[in-house]
């Protein structure tokens, strides 16, 4: 059945995060991000739909509770709260919220799950194996340091017991050519080469159990087993749809939205969804995503996030510092969309006054300053009086379509600040003070045509900094001028 029937629709999808801990900066990037693509979309004219969500169930989590001396569930509503919190925060536009635990996702799980098993793709076995409870997967004893993980720094658990089995293998070559056709893009090309040379590795099957956890839904063929976490956890993005395999249960929103347009995830989390998840969409003849957009990891001041290092960064801490705005241009332009890079608190200040005070926040107070002095206020736009900038207008238009086209997130947003900067040197080189006493009317021209670029300015960079991007088209939408106040106020 076409997904395009009448309106172009958009869906976008986040990592769901685990809930062990609360939310920090690499989570607040890869939703930001999300968020930037949502609502441009929307801004498109396209039907978005923009899911977020939270892993709840695992070995993982249900330790993080007996820490914290609470039952599971009590521990993950607080927990979940704190991702609903941070992205209210954020100002991030989602559309919905699913939390695994939530009947909702439950029952879209387990008709996925018994669908499998009727379909003879699962079968039983026994398995041993390395554990990490930080990751949630085996590893192998190549990936072991002296019998640690290397990313959680923990020694693995030696795990024996009776497991179900997917039949992945089934599945590789259909996944690599869908890959090589481009029907399933994997963003940038050095993450789809690592997918690939996974895929020729020859993978064997995966757990879809676990015998020993008891935190997770039971598998409904044999509940003296719960579903393995990450096989749940990746189904998340069609139960918030309301997958079901029974048609009479299907709903209207999976008709519409699946399969997805963007699945944002980070490097590490690739082989879970470039191949696992496609792999199990594929058994059930369901569609696959059309596109990966695999982020890397960014470290703060030149060192891995950790709870042990105690430099977990919160999107909070930033906020405080930088305003909502502030801090998701910080996290967005510092490095491209795909690359690992550093967040360095010294150089946040810098960048910030850089680029918004000094630029664009300088750019809007003096053009709004002219507009009141010279021209009452008022933007007229009268047929004789032609935009000047017409042509630069489009092409900053243009060129940051392009980039978003592209998925170029970064350079996106940089290449407003670069028309930003134009335009100061622009006025710096037509000298309006002195334009004022000697050619009025071409001063008003050109204050009438910068207004319109900083509205277009305003338009692009909405997606991003949602509040800047708004007050600068009322700002300079006309007829009249509305102060925009001052937009970021200069940060020793
Ligand atoms: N629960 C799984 C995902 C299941 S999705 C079906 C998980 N959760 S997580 O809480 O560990 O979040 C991982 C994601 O958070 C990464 O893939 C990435 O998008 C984001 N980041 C976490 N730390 C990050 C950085 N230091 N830098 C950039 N992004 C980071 O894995």
């Amino acid at each position: 059945m076409p997904k395009n029937v009448s309106k172009k629709t958009f869906y976008v999808t986040t990592p769901i995060y685990y809930i062990n801990a609360k939310p920090h900066i690499g989570h607040a990037y890869s939703t930001i991000v999300a968020d930037v693509l949502a609502r441009w979309h929307r801004n498109l004219g396209e039907e978005t739909f923009f899911s977020v969500g939270t892993d709840e169930h695992g070995a993982k989590i249900a330790e993080a509770s007996e820490k914290q001396g609470l039952p599971q569930k009590e521990f993950a509503d607080i927990m979940s709260e704190k991702f609903r919190e941070c992205w209210k925060l954020l100002n991030i536009q989602y559309d919905d919220l699913i939390r695994t635990t939530e009947t909702r996702h439950k029952e879209s799980v387990v008709s996925f799950m018994q669908e499998l098993y009727k379909r003879k793709f699962i079968y039983q076995a026994e398995y041993e194996g390395w554990y990490c409870k930080g990751c949630e997967k085996f590893l192998t004893e190549k990936e072991l340091v002296s019998g640690m993980c290397p990313d959680h720094k923990r020694p693995a658990e030696w795990i024996k017991e009776k497991n179900y089995f997917f039949k992945l293998k089934k599945f590789l070559p259909k996944i690599q050519q869908m890959i090589c056709d481009g029907d399933m893009q994997i963003v940038p090309k050095k993450r789809e080469n690592e997918v690939l040379s996974l895929l020729k590795q020859n993978l064997p099957d995966f757990s879809v159990s676990r015998q020993n956890v008891r935190w997770g839904i039971p598998l409904p063929f044999d509940p003296t087993q719960t579903i393995y976490v990450w096989v749940e956890a990746l189904q998340n993005y069609i139960s918030i749809l309301v997958f079901s395999t029974t048609a009479a249960q299907q709903g209207e929103r999976f008709q519409k939205f699946w399969p997805a347009d963007v699945q944002i995830i980070g490097k590490e989390i690739s082989k879970f969804h470039c191949i696992f998840w496609p792999a199990l969409l594929l058994a059930l003849a369901l569609p696959l995503p059309k596109k990966f957009l695999v982020g890397g990891f960014f470290t703060f001041d030149g060192q891995k996030m950790s709870k042990s290092l105690g430099n977990v960064l919160a999107p909070k801490t930033l906020v405080e510092r930088f305003g909502v705005d502030g801090t998701r241009f910080l996290l967005l332009s510092q490095f491209p969309y795909g690359e690992d890079g550093d967040i360095a608190l010294a150089g946040c200040v810098e960048r910030y006054n850089a680029h918004l005070a000094d630029n664009v926040g300088n750019l809007v107070s003096r053009i709004g300053t002219m507009i009141q002095k010279y021209l009452q206020g008022r933007i007229e736009t009268h047929p004789e009086k032609q935009i000047i900038l017409e042509e630069t207008n489009k092409s900053i238009e243009e060129r940051f379509s392009a980039l978003m086209a592209r998925d170029q997130i970064q350079e996106a947003l940089l290449s407003l600040f670069e028309a930003s900067t134009k335009l100061n040197q622009h006025i710096e080189e037509v000298k309006p003070w002195k334009l004022a006493k000697t050619h009025p009317t071409i001063l008003k021209q050109h204050l009438l045509s910068w207004s319109h670029t900083l509205h277009v300015i305003g338009r692009c960079l909405a997606p991003f900094l949602p509040n800047t991007g708004e007050r600068i088209q009322r700002a300079f939408r006309g007829p009249e001028f509305q102060n925009p106040g001052i937009l970021f106020p200069k940060i020793s």
